[in-house]
């Protein structure tokens, strides 16, 4: 039998037989089983478990959210939170989202670029009805193909973009649902190699930006002058435009507190992620995603980034606890979901740069990931705090004085 045929315990049994699991391995595969999860992927075996926490308030255009984030990194939600305080005093985040489409695209090749120019602007109309036709409810509902555009890739390569409104969805299905159908379009009309229709990741048509101002108090920190702050801020940011060394890094900070909130949200943090990097490098270079400059009072940050995610459909109308978190966030749209996700990822951003410039980025983390440490050389959770304690005096806290500082402490 195929391992895709088996059934759980079939798929269990013969995991066993190659890998000869302890019985508590055995049963921490087993009481993570979950039915659902089982019906949304194929050869489940067992659920994988994240931590979530709540970044508790970040004012956005003058409302407040709490906010569920999902990470197995120790100091994110702090920093996030700690972000998220500056922010408030400076009266909050305040977002745009312009438009909120998807692009499907149609690949054609062995193509001359004005013939299909010319065949979509006269047939603008009948493409759109076709479009619909494949996802009528979506249409219905105000949303769908809304228009197509062609871009000239050079060398006979042509791409014909079909932007859809994918209303409260991130829309996936719907977009390569009507691609396909476009797609059999062009290729009826034999006007080139029809190679594939799918959806972009590029989602430039989802275009959200956040921004704040803040009055150099709301970045004080003591031993430290606020103006100074800012502008190391400032200049630490000027790196990640010049070098992309240092913009991974500062995007990845920036991503930590956006993906923590997509995937808290039940959206595809793969899809989101490979759009926002592709945008850092839209004019060739890749670069920060966040601007921070300043005057004499304050300091100015911003983010423009795409942000397709969705309030239904996928795993969102699946999984509960995907559900509670979107109770939790308490949004009515997915654009609003979208401008929670950037201004998360803005905070989080300030958070980490204001470390970096002044503190260094160890000190704040380190009561948190000597927690982590403990944890690793097999504390239990009553033995943490004592080995963190502990940790914290040692001259060096690391694997090997946690493992020997958990050895003394059990052998006392
Ligand atoms: C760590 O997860 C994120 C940071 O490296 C971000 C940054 O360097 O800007 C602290």
């Amino acid at each position: 039998m195929k391992f895709h045929q088996m059934n759980w315990q079939q798929r269990l049994a013969a995991i066993d037989a190659n890998t000869n699991l302890s019985t508590s391995e055995k049963a921490l595969l087993n009481h993570n089983y979950s039915a659902i999860n089982e019906q949304m992927i194929e050869n489940y075996i067992t659920s994988f478990s994240l931590p979530e926490g709540v970044l508790p308030n970040i004012i956005i255009n003058d409302d407040a959210y709490q906010v569920p984030m999902v990470t197995e990194e120790p100091s994110v939600i702090a920093a996030a939170s700690n972000g998220a305080r500056m922010i408030n005093m400076g009266g909050g985040v305040h977002t745009t989202n312009v438009s909120r489409e998807m692009i499907g695209q149609v690949l054609i090749n062995d193509a001359d670029f004005s013939t299909i120019e010319t065949l979509v602007t006269n047939q603008a109309a009948h493409l759109i009805d076709l479009g619909n036709a494949a996802h009528p409810s979506m249409a219905q509902r105000g949303g769908g193909l809304k228009r197509i555009t062609t871009r000239d890739l050079g060398s006979g390569f042509v791409s014909v973009d079909l932007h859809i409104d994918t209303q409260a969805a991130m829309g996936a299905n719907v977009v390569n649902t009507i691609s396909e159908a476009v797609a059999g379009y062009f290729k009826a009309q034999q006007v080139g190699n029809v190679v594939m229709a799918i959806l972009s990741n590029f989602a430039t048509s989802s275009l959200v930006t956040a921004k704040v101002a803040l009055p150099f108090k709301a970045i004080a920190k003591a031993g430290f002058e606020a103006a100074d702050i800012a502008q190391r801020i400032v200049l630490a940011n000027q790196f990640s435009q010049r070098d992309p060394y240092r913009a991974t890094t500062e995007n990845k900070g920036v991503m930590n507190g956006i993906d923590a909130v997509v995937m808290a949200s039940g959206n595809d943090w793969r899809a989101i992620s490979a759009g926002v990097h592709a945008y850092a490098a839209r004019d060739g270079q890749y670069r920060n995603l966040v601007t921070w400059t300043c005057d004499d009072t304050t300091l100015y940050g911003e983010i423009t980034v795409p942000m397709p995610v969705g309030i239904v459909g996928g795993s969102i109308s699946i999984v509960p606890l995907v559900q509670t978190n979107h109770k939790l966030l308490n949004v009515d749209s997915a654009s609003q979901l979208a401008q929670v996700i950037v201004a998360v990822g803005l905070a989080q951003n300030l958070s980490a740069l204001r470390a970096l410039v002044t503190s260094g980025i160890q000190a704040g983390h380190m009561q948190l990931q000597l927690k982590s440490l403990a944890l690793a050389v097999g504390a239990t959770i009553a033995e943490v705090p004592v080995l963190v304690t502990q940790l914290q005096q040692a001259a060096h806290a690391d694997m090997q004085t946690a493992r020997q500082l958990l050895t003394e402490m059990r052998e006392k």
